[in-house]
Formats: structure tokens, C-alpha cells, sequence
């Protein structure tokens, strides 16, 4: 049956713009009238390779015709396969998959709560963060700092003591004299929370923290990792590393997944019993994992993120950086905020109508998130499409 409105029977939960995607090719995406553009989001950090990849799409069809899904009940050596290479990219230890990110940062805040309890913590309680974003399950979008986000859903779960960035200071005061505290959870660089880096002293300072108070290091690396900024992850730069890692998105380039990854203070936290998912670690997502990090390992795209990142951020501050209205541009490698001093929400739906996809957050805050096989002369279709609209915006919409 059809009807005239393409989201009649779905839940009213997107406010989706006047586009009905066709299909994809490399950087770009047509929708079903014909017309194409230039995918500067890339499904919102999930199409790491791109569209229709020549070699992720054979290897995920051969996969379909071995086997999609088991369970696990039964060993899976595509976990095994996956997990090694996550430990090896990582320097941790072991890894749990399930779905998605918001699965992922579930399961950590879980190994949280277990690790305070075996420890004889009965309230533990984790540091989490202004403007973060986890997900909207219940408990991570308690963790989530974000109160639009939360409206309409408490009561929310309790448990965490909320701080503001890069400040040691705040950090030390909220949770001074607190037995209760057990881990320390952020994102190296906030996606929804407007391409927010945590510094590298900050990274390391927290690092020292937990080192010296037992407590645990979560990074979410949803969003920010997975090769997007020029490392494997983004905390990688800070030259640290984590206990406990979550990871989604980018790592099936399109095809569901997610993952926890723990190093040795917190490997051992789930037991037989304490976790586990029906999809998690199916034969099809593993096989998306491994074939996602073999290219990219192959490609280069690590490096071509750091390349093709500087030189799309150098574009805009050469053509963007005297415009009144323009504030800085963030971000690392091919996780781009350019941050306007007004809400600049109409701009997705410009950047649509002119043949570009891109997203606009934190309210102000315009989001590039392209996938790693971008090169130059694509990112120069992005800066051609892109700099015009931000200048007429900046120039007859009025300031905050
Ligand atoms: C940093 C971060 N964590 C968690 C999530 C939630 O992931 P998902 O939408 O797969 O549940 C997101 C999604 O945007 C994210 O950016």
C-alpha cells in the first residue's frame, strides 16, 4: 500500500527534511527524483568507507551467503577475528558487541555500576559531563547532558555527578570527600554536544585521577572514533588509554554494530550471566568490523582523514574566518564544527536544496562528518557548495 506521505506509518520521532534517499556511490547519495549530492555526514559518522565501497560490499555478500546470524550460544570466530583486531588497535584486552552505540555505552555504565559493587560500593556513582551526548535509553540519556533531550522521561536514573569540561579543578571539587565515585565517562571529542574536544592535558589529567583514585576511564568513542580523526581513536592523541571503551557507528560502515572495549582493570567485571544481546556479535556485523578495518588499514584512511580534515578546515577558515557571524571552526581530522554566533538550523535544509548533507547541532553549530575515503577534490565540492549559504545566512539572519 502506498500513500502519499512517506513517514505515514512511522512514529513521529524525526523531523525528517523533504528528501527520499535512492542510493549511494562513494561521497555521494541520490535521492529518488534523480538528484545528487554530496554526503558531507555520511549517515552521521557511520558510512566510514562511503557508499557502495567496491570491497566491503562483495566480502558482505559472500558473508550473507555463509551465514548472517547464529547466536551465541555457540563460539563465532568473526568475534574472535574482530575482537583481536580491536585489542590490537587499542592496547586493551577484550571486547563485547552488541548494536549500536547507545547499547554500548549501556553495557559500560553496567561495568560501573558492577565494579563499585565488588568493590563494596552499594550507590556508585560516575562522572559524567555537560553537553555530553550517550544515547536515549534510560540510563544514557541520564548520562547525557542535555536537558531537551531528557524532558518528559524521568525519573531519571541516578547515580551520576555532572562536571564541566576540561576543568580539573571542578572535577576534584564534585567529587572530593566521595567514596561513591567509580569511573569517569566522556567523549574525547562531543558530537552532539557541538565538536567539544576534551584537551590533551585534561585527557591526561583524568587519566591520573582515575589512576590514583581507582576509578575507572570511559571514553565514548561512538562518534569520534573508528579512524575519524586521523588515529584509531580520538583519545589516542593524548597519548592515554582507557578502561573501558564503547565504539558503534563507523565501525560496520553501515551495517549495525557496537562495541565495549575493556583493558585489564575492567575485563574481568562481567561474568557468565551479567550481560548479553540475541544480535550482538552476529556473524554479518563482525564480518562489516573486520572488512571496515582491513580497508581502511589498506587504504590509508587514517592518514587520508588527518590529509583531506586539515584541508578542509584550512578551507574554511581562509574563506569563512573574516565573515562577521563566523566563530571558530573544531574538531579533528574529518570531524569538522564550524560555530556560527546564531542558531543556524535552516542551513541543513539550504545545504540540502544546493546538493550537500550535512547537519547542524548544539544549535549553532554546522557538523561535517564525511566519510574517510573523501578526498581533496570532493572536499573542495563541499567548501564550493558550503561557503556561499554560510555567508548569506551570516548576512540576513540576525545574530542571537
Ligand atoms: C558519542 C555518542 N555516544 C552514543 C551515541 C548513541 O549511539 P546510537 O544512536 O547508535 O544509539 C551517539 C549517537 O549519536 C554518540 O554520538
Amino acid at each position: 500500500m502506498s500513500t502519499a506521505d512517506p513517514a505515514a506509518h512511522l512514529m513521529n520521532t524525526y523531523g525528517r527534511l523533504p528528501m527520499t534517499v535512492s542510493h549511494g556511490q562513494g561521497v555521494y547519495v541520490w535521492d529518488t527524483s534523480g538528484k545528487r549530492y554530496v554526503d558531507a555526514l555520511a549517515g552521521i559518522a557511520v558510512n566510514t568507507l562511503g557508499h557502495n565501497h567496491p570491497k566491503l560490499v562483495p566480502a558482505l555478500q559472500d558473508q550473507v551467503s555463509k551465514i548472517m546470524h547464529s547466536c551465541n550460544y555457540y563460539h563465532i570466530p568473526l568475534q574472535q577475528q574482530l575482537a583481536d583486531k580491536l585489542v590490537e588497535l587499542s592496547g586493551m584486552s577484550n571486547v563485547f558487541f552488541c548494536n549500536s552505540g547507545l547499547e554500548a555505552n549501556e553495557a559500560a555504565l553496567k561495568m560501573a555500576r558492577k565494579f563499585g559493587h565488588d568493590k563494596g560500593i552499594e550507590k556508585p556513582e560516575i562522572v559524567v559531563y555537560d553537553k555530553a551526548f550517550h544515547g536515549r535509553s534510560i540510563a544514557t540519556l541520564s548520562a547525557t547532558g542535555n536537558a531537551k533531550i531528557q524532558q518528559g522521561f524521568g525519573p531519571l536514573v541516578e547515580g551520576f555527578i555532572r562536571v564541566p569540561m576540561n576543568d580539573i579543578a571542578a572535577i576534584e571539587k564534585a567529587t572530593a570527600h566521595n567514596p561513591n565515585v567509580v569511573a569517569v565517562f566522556f567523549e574525547t571529542i562531543q558530537g552532539e554536544g557541538g565538536i567539544n574536544p576534551m584537551s590533551a592535558d585534561y585527557l591526561r589529567a583524568i587519566r591520573k585521577l582515575c589512576d590514583e583514585r581507582d576509578w575507572l576511564l570511559m571514553i565514548d568513542e561512538v562518534q569520534c572514533g573508528i579512524g575519524r580523526t586521523g588515529k584509531w581513536f580520538a583519545h589516542q592523541w593524548a597519548g592515554i588509554h582507557a578502561d573501558v571503551m564503547p565504539l558503534a557507528k563507523g565501525l560496520g560502515s553501515g551495517v549495525p554494530i557496537g562495541a565495549v572495549v575493556a583493558g585489564p582493570k575492567a575485563a574481568g567485571i562481567f561474568q557468565p550471566g551479567n550481560h548479553g544481546t540475541t544480535f550482538g556479535g552476529n556473524p554479518l556485523a563482525m564480518r562489516a568490523g573486520v572488512e571496515t578495518i582491513r580497508i581502511m588499514e589498506e587504504d590509508g584512511l587514517l592518514e587520508n582523514a588527518s590529509r583531506v580534515g586539515a584541508y578542509l578546515k584550512n578551507a574554511f577558515q581562509r574563506e569563512l574566518g573574516h565573515v562577521l557571524g563566523f566563530k571558530e571552526i573544531r574538531g579533528n581530522g574529518l570531524m569538522i564544527g564550524i560555530d556560527l554566533d546564531r542558531p543556524c538550523g535552516p542551513l541543513m535544509g539550504q545545504a540540502l536544496q544546493a546538493g550537500l548533507l550535512l547537519s547542524v547541532t548544539a544549535d549553532s553549530v554546522i557538523r561535517l562528518l564525511p566519510a574517510l575515503t573523501m578526498n581533496e577534490s570532493e572536499a573542495d565540492e563541499v567548501v564550493a557548495l558550503l561557503v556561499p549559504l554560510v555567508k548569506e545566512f551570516l548576512a540576513t539572519s540576525a545574530k542571537a
